[in-house]
């Protein structure tokens, strides 16, 4: 079958694509193919371009118009002005997730001058340590810093971004806290010397929460959907965290990205376990509850 963008201007070949797709999705698969930036085809509208940036072009804008997302098809996503690496094997990074990044920044920069331990929980395209250790200028070096996933292509992705933005990240594959624990048993470490940073974006979505959202079905479910009314992996995460905390000295504080409707239940299950915890919640840039806060 004959291309319908067969010899076209890169103008014409956003004229017709928009009349499928969104213009400005046309214009940044355009712009991928091209490996240019968006402002090109601006300046170049009457340039003609080769047949295969043009099939390629087709196949995305097809793939597009099938909903899959645009991260997916440039494999790239930009969160907290950084451009990161994804597959379908990752997460695509949301807004949402930047209230907790600045959180941690705060808790980093106001903490005494002292290691710190900062461990990822569910990791996916590592954004969010990165983000923090890009950020963080002076006060990087005193973090060490670990990542983990229960998936290991997810890792591979993370592993990525981290080499993309030079940040030194031990990334280490298995259940939420489980691998950091073997390993500090494993190099016989105690781990009472230094304060203990947590962030974790573990999949909080109830399974009908998932079905009723058209634009996450490309996701992978694992990094979305948990039981328990959207609560079981944070719930055993903190059961984790409750093994090792005993007899320990200094600061530890974890900040978990939450849906707004989990507020009562997790702050409920957080004081069963952690009767003494102070609880702080933050809300979004739309204003709904978001990152719970937990001093233990
Ligand atoms: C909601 S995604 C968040 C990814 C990333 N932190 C972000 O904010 O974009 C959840 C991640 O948790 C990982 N995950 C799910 N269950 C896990 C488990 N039991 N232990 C470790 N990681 C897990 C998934 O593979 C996925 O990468």
């Amino acid at each position: 079958m004959q291309s319908v963008f067969h010899s076209s201007s890169i103008s014409q070949l956003i004229e017709k694509a928009s009349k499928k797709i969104d213009r400005l999705d046309a214009q940044l698969l355009l712009a991928h193919v091209l490996k240019q930036p968006r402002a090109f085809l601006i300046a170049h509208g009457d340039e003609k371009i080769g047949k295969i940036d043009i099939w390629k072009f087709e196949k995305l804008v097809q793939k597009r118009k099938r909903e899959i997302p645009l991260a997916y098809l440039t494999g790239h996503k930009e969160f907290f002005g950084l451009d990161f690496f994804v597959n379908t094997h990752t997460l695509i990074p949301r807004p949402d997730t930047e209230v907790m990044i600045e959180q941690v920044l705060e808790q980093i920069t106001q903490s005494p001058d002292r290691p710190i331990t900062y461990i990822d929980i569910g990791t996916g395209s590592g954004c969010i340590p990165i983000a923090i250790a890009q950020t963080l200028t002076d006060k990087r070096k005193q973090l060490k810093i670990f990542a983990t996933d229960i998936s290991r292509k997810a890792l591979r992705v993370a592993k990525k971004n981290a080499q993309k933005h030079t940040i030194d990240i031990t990334y280490l594959h298995g259940n939420l806290l489980e691998p950091w624990v073997h390993r500090q048993q494993y190099n016989n470490r105690t781990i009472e010397q230094f304060e203990l940073i947590i962030t974790a974006n573990l999949p909080y979505l109830t399974q009908t929460q998932f079905d009723e959202e058209p634009s996450i079905q490309h996701e992978p479910h694992a990094a979305l959907v948990a039981d328990n009314n959207g609560l079981a992996l944070y719930e055993e995460l903190l059961c984790q965290m409750k093994k090792i905390i005993t007899n320990y000295q200094l600061p530890i504080t974890v900040f978990l990205e939450i849906d707004p409707s989990q507020t009562a239940t997790i702050s409920k299950m957080i004081t069963h376990i952690f009767p003494k915890a102070t609880i702080h919640i933050q809300k979004d840039l739309s204003g709904k509850d978001r990152v719970v806060t937990i001093i233990l």
